[in-house]
C-alpha cells in the first residue's frame, strides 16, 4: 500500500491501512486546539474514521477539554461499584483499565473482571444508548508491554462489497441493541446477568442498520450489543448479524493498533468502525487506558423512537 502522507489542512495524515485510518502529525496538544485546526481534525476522522495522535502529553484534564472541542460528551458509567470512589474526578472518563482505584489488577473471576471482557467482543461504544455516540478518545496512560492492541474494522468498505441483493435486504432494517446482550455474550454464566435494577437503568436502544456517515458514504451501525433485528424471528436475526459482523472483520477490513507509549491517543468514528481489545497478561501487567466519548449530533444520533415500532 501507498504510505504517501496525505496533508489536510495543517494536519499530515500517514495512511495506516488501504481503506481507513492514519497517524496524524501537526497538532500542539500543550495549548488548547485553534478552532481552524480542530476543523481539520474533524475533516481527517470523517475521513479516514480512525486517526492516531502520538506522544500528545494529553492528562486527564486536557484530554476532556480537547473532547469536549469536538462535541458534548458523554458521562461516563461508574463501574467501581457503590463502595469505591471512581480513579478519576472528571465525570466524563471511562475507565477502560484492569485496575481498581488503587492500582490493584483486578482479580480474575470478579464480576468487574468479566465486564471488561465486552472490550473483547467486536463493537462500537454506546450502541446501546437511544442518544448514540459519535466520537470514542482513547488515551494510553499505562501500557502491557505485550498484547492490548486494539483492532479496528472498516465497516464502510465492509458495506460497500455486500452484494446488492444483500444491501437491498437490509436497507430498512432496524437493530435492538442492549449492554446486557452483550455482557451475557461475553459471560455466558452468572457474571453476565444483570439485576432487575440494572436493566431497568439501561433499557435497550433501536438504530438504522444501514445508515449514512459524515462523508456521505454508507455504511452498518451494528456490533456485539446488536440482540436482534425488530421484526424477524429472533433466531434469523442473530444469524443476520453474525454474518454482518463476520463479514465485515475479514482480515482485509483490520487495522491493528499497536500502542506505542503512554500518551498515544486513538480517535475513532463509531458510527463507521468495529474494535476491540487483544489478549495481554491482565493478571500480571496493567493496563490504564481511559476514554471520552463524544455524543452524535448528525440527523441519526437518537436512534428509532420505539414507539414507532412494533416490538
Ligand atoms: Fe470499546
Amino acid at each position: 500500500m501507498s504510505i504517501k502522507p496525505i496533508q489536510i489542512g495543517s494536519l499530515t495524515c500517514i495512511p495506516l491501512h488501504p481503506t481507513f485510518g492514519a497517524e496524524i502529525r501537526g497538532i500542539d496538544f500543550s495549548r488548547p486546539v485553534p478552532d481552524s485546526v480542530i476543523k481539520d481534525v474533524i475533516a481527517a476522522q470523517d475521513r479516514f474514521g480512525v486517526t492516531v495522535y502520538r506522544n500528545t502529553g494529553l492528562d486527564d484534564q486536557s484530554h476532556v477539554a480537547f473532547s469536549y472541542q469536538l462535541g458534548q460528551c458523554e458521562m461516563s458509567p461508574r463501574l467501581q461499584g457503590p463502595n469505591q470512589p471512581p480513579r478519576f474526578s472528571e465525570p466524563e472518563l471511562f475507565d477502560a483499565s484492569n485496575m481498581d482505584v488503587h492500582g490493584n489488577l483486578i482479580k480474575k473471576d470478579t464480576r468487574r473482571w468479566w465486564f471488561t471482557k465486552g472490550a473483547a467482543l467486536w463493537h462500537t461504544d454506546s450502541s446501546f444508548n437511544q442518544w448514540r455516540s459519535k466520537y470514542s478518545l482513547l488515551l494510553a496512560h499505562e501500557i502491557p508491554k505485550k498484547g492490548g492492541d486494539t483492532m479496528y474494522a472498516d465497516v464502510r468498505t465492509a458495506y460497500n462489497d455486500l452484494p446488492d441483493s444483500k444491501k437491498a435486504e437490509i436497507e430498512d432494517l432496524v437493530v435492538c441493541h442492549s449492554i446486557w446482550y452483550s455482557r451475557k455474550l461475553a459471560a455466558p454464566h452468572e457474571f453476565g446477568n444483570a439485576t432487575e435494577y440494572e436493566m431497568s437503568q439501561k433499557p435497550p436502544a433501536y438504530h438504522k442498520l444501514v445508515q449514512t456517515t459524515a462523508d456521505g458514504r454508507k455504511t452498518l451501525f451494528i456490533a456485539a450489543h446488536a440482540e436482534y433485528i425488530v421484526g424477524k424471528p429472533k433466531e434469523e436475526g442473530v444469524k443476520l448479524i453474525d454474518e454482518l459482523i463476520q463479514h465485515c472483520t475479514q482480515p482485509k477490513y483490520i487495522l491493528s493498533m499497536k500502542w506505542n507509549a503512554p500518551g498515544d491517543l486513538v480517535f475513532w468514528d463509531n458510527r463507521c468502525t468495529m474494535h476491540r481489545a487483544t489478549p495481554f497478561s491482565d493478571q500480571i501487567e496493567r493496563r490504564d487506558m481511559r476514554r471520552t466519548t463524544v455524543l452524535d449530533d448528525s440527523p441519526s444520533s437518537h436512534g428509532v423512537d420505539p414507539a414507532t415500532l412494533k416490538l
